[in-house]
């Protein structure tokens, strides 16, 4: 295994489990709005120190962007640890048990090694580039689809950014005539793994940010999947907008994005 996917694990089960005992004592948990209908709490935090302890541990050098903390730069530059310590806050502050921990590596601008760890049902996705993508070690295959039909989306609700909701709605309306049903989870890191999973047959979403997907990113492709931005394009880094599922499911998903989204989405 890539020395990095290893300690990528053992800092996502470190903040897993440091989460999912904090549930045990909801009286500790404080939450702050930071944004738009966005929250952080103190668990947030305290994941994301473990993590980039245990990071730091092993390579002091590196960056690491955290979404917390922001970016931190190393000496080395070139590889970039890119780390949501808890997502699916929403979920978590309700007690809902769906939220993971997502750490992934970046060298030269390429995701080498990605983690996601579900603590609540200690589920281990990992994929390393070129090697394929496991679940609990068990190689995992994107499902491949003839059309949408008889098919199960899971999406995230623009809710940060809700100029965009009519538009979104359209296309979810669209989509809706052909596909079986909507599943919306809450995690847009294991979102993506679900897909790899073949729980799930397509995703998308708009607004994310590189730490939302970056792992959950490397761990769908691996498994099969590709992934595009709004207009078909791989600029998904950077506009946060994702389209995810097997060849002919991105197609038909990009149709009805494209027929029904408005013109500041398609990036
Ligand atoms: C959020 C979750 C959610 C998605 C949001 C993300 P957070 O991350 O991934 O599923 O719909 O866009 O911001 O804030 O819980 O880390
Ligand atoms: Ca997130
Ligand atoms: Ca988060």
């Amino acid at each position: 295994m890539h020395p990095m996917l290893n300690i990528a694990i053992r800092a996502a089960r470190k903040a897993g489990n440091h989460i999912a005992k904090s549930l045990e004592n909801t009286d500790k948990i404080e939450s702050v709005q930071k944004g738009t209908n966005d929250f952080v709490t103190n668990i947030d935090k305290e994941a994301e120190a473990l993590i980039i302890d245990t990071i730091k541990n092993s390579y002091p050098d590196h960056s690491i962007v955290a979404e917390e903390s922001g970016l931190m730069e190393g000496k080395d530059s070139d590889v970039q640890w890119i780390i949501d310590p808890l997502d699916g806050t929403n979920n978590f502050v309700r007690g809902i048990p769906h939220f993971s921990v997502s750490i992934a590596v970046r060298i030269k601008g390429k995701t080498e090694v990605a983690c996601v760890y579900d603590p609540m049902i200690n589920e281990l996705f990992t994929a390393q580039r070129g090697a394929g993508a496991q679940l609990n070690n068990a190689r995992m295959r994107v499902k491949q689809l003839k059309d949408l039909q008889g098919t199960v989306l899971a999406t995230g609700f623009p809710f940060k950014q809700k100029q965009h909701s009519e538009s979104y709605f359209k296309i979810m309306s669209a989509l809706f005539v052909e596909c079986a049903d909507f599943r919306r989870t809450g995690s847009a890191a294991l979102d993506l793994c679900y897909l790899a999973a073949g729980r799930v047959d397509g995703y998308f979403e708009l607004g994310l940010k590189p730490w939302d997907m970056a792992a959950g990113e490397l761990i769908a492709r691996e498994a099969g999947a590709i992934v595009t931005d709004f207009a078909g394009g791989t600029d998904y880094m950077k506009s946060g907008n994702v389209v995810a599922s097997s060849a002919r499911g991105v197609k038909s998903m990009l149709k009805h994005i494209r027929e029904n989204g408005n013109e500041a989405m398609m990036k």
